[in-house]
C-alpha cells in the first residue's frame, strides 16, 4: 500500500458522516450549477459529490447526470437522495485520481469543494479533463486558504496526522495564481467568481460546536485528544480565534471561490 493509498483509506473514514452537512453544502450547488451554464441534454459528471448535492441539483435541469465520490457511505446516501427526488443520476464510488469514465465522454465536470482533497492535485486535474469533451466546461468551488475555512484546515492540519510527503494543501486550490498555473494550456476562457456560505450560530462557541459535531477531520481529532486536555484546548482556542474574525450578527460567514474554464 502506498502513502496515497494508505491516506484514501484514512480520509474514507473521515468523510463517512459528512451527511450531517449536506444541507449546509446544498446551498451552494446551484450556484456551480448555473456558474457551469449547465444545460438540458448535457452530460455532467459531478466529482468528489459527497452525498450527491450538486449531482442532484444538475439533475434537476435535464442534464444526464453521473455522480462519484471516494467514500461509500456517502454514496450510500447519494442513492437514498435519488430516490427521494425521483431522478435517474448514476451514482458510482470513485476516486478522482483514478475515474472509472471514457476519455471525452462528459460534456461538463464539476466539484464543490471536492476534488481539492485529492493529495496529488495534478492526477486529479489530468482524471477530469481526460473525461472531459473538447469545448466542454470543468468548473468547481474550493475555499481560498487565506478565508476562513482556508485558515479552518490550516489549523486542522497543523494538530492532525501529518499527510504523505509531497501532499500540497486542499486549500492552494482557492489561489486563483496556483489555479491558473495548474489548469495551464490545457483550457481557455478562466472565469472566477465568489460567493459566500453562512453557519449560524449564537455565539462563536455555538458555531466550534456544530463543526466539532458535523466537520470530519475536526470530529475525529476532538475523539483523539480526549485524554489530552492541553491539546483540546489549545485546538479549540485557535479555532475560536478564527471563527471570531469571521462571525458576525449570530453567523459565521465562509467566502469561497468559483472556477470555469473550457477544455481546448
Ligand atoms: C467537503 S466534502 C464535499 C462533498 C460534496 N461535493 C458537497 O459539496 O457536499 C469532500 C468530499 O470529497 C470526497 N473525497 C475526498 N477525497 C476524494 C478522492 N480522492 N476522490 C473522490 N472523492 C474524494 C469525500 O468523500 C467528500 O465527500
Amino acid at each position: 500500500m502506498t502513502d496515497f493509498d494508505e491516506f484514501k483509506a484514512k480520509a474514507k473514514a473521515v468523510w463517512s458522516d459528512f451527511a450531517t452537512m449536506e444541507n449546509f453544502t446544498g446551498v451552494a450547488a446551484p450556484r456551480l450549477v448555473k456558474f457551469a451554464n449547465v444545460s438540458k441534454e448535457q452530460r455532467l459528471l459531478d466529482v468528489a459529490g459527497g452525498t450527491g448535492v450538486v449531482a442532484l441539483t444538475a439533475a434537476r435541469t435535464g442534464a444526464k447526470v453521473t455522480g462519484s465520490d471516494l467514500t461509500p457511505e456517502l454514496v450510500k446516501r447519494a442513492k437514498e437522495n435519488n430516490e427521494i427526488f425521483n431522478l435517474d443520476v448514476d451514482f458510482h464510488e470513485a476516486d478522482v485520481e483514478d475515474l472509472p469514465f471514457e476519455d471525452e465522454s462528459f460534456d461538463v465536470v464539476l466539484s464543490q469543494f471536492g476534488h481539492m482533497f485529492a493529495p496529488r492535485p495534478e492526477v486529479a486535474l489530468r482524471e477530469m479533463l481526460r473525461v472531459l469533451k473538447p469545448g466542454g466546461n470543468i468548473a468547481f468551488s474550493t475555499w481560498p486558504p487565506e478565508l476562513f475555512m482556508g485558515i479552518f484546515f490550516k489549523i486542522n492540519a497543523k494538530y492532525g496526522p501529518p499527510p504523505p510527503e509531497g501532499m500540497q494543501s486542499p486549500v492552494l486550490w482557492g489561489n486563483v495564481d496556483i489555479i491558473y498555473e495548474r489548469l495551464g494550456s490545457s483550457v481557455s476562457k478562466i472565469t472566477f467568481d465568489r460567493d459566500k456560505l453562512v453557519m449560524p450560530g449564537l455565539s462563536v462557541q455555538h458555531v466550534r460546536t456544530v463543526f466539532e459535531t458535523t466537520a470530519g477531520p475536526l470530529k475525529k481529532m476532538v475523539q483523539a485528544f480526549a485524554s489530552e486536555p492541553n491539546k483540546l484546548t489549545n485546538l479549540r482556542d485557535e479555532i475560536d480565534n478564527a471563527i471570531s474574525n469571521y462571525f458576525e450578527d449570530n453567523f459565521l460567514r465562509m467566502d469561497y471561490l468559483m472556477t470555469r474554464a473550457r477544455k481546448v
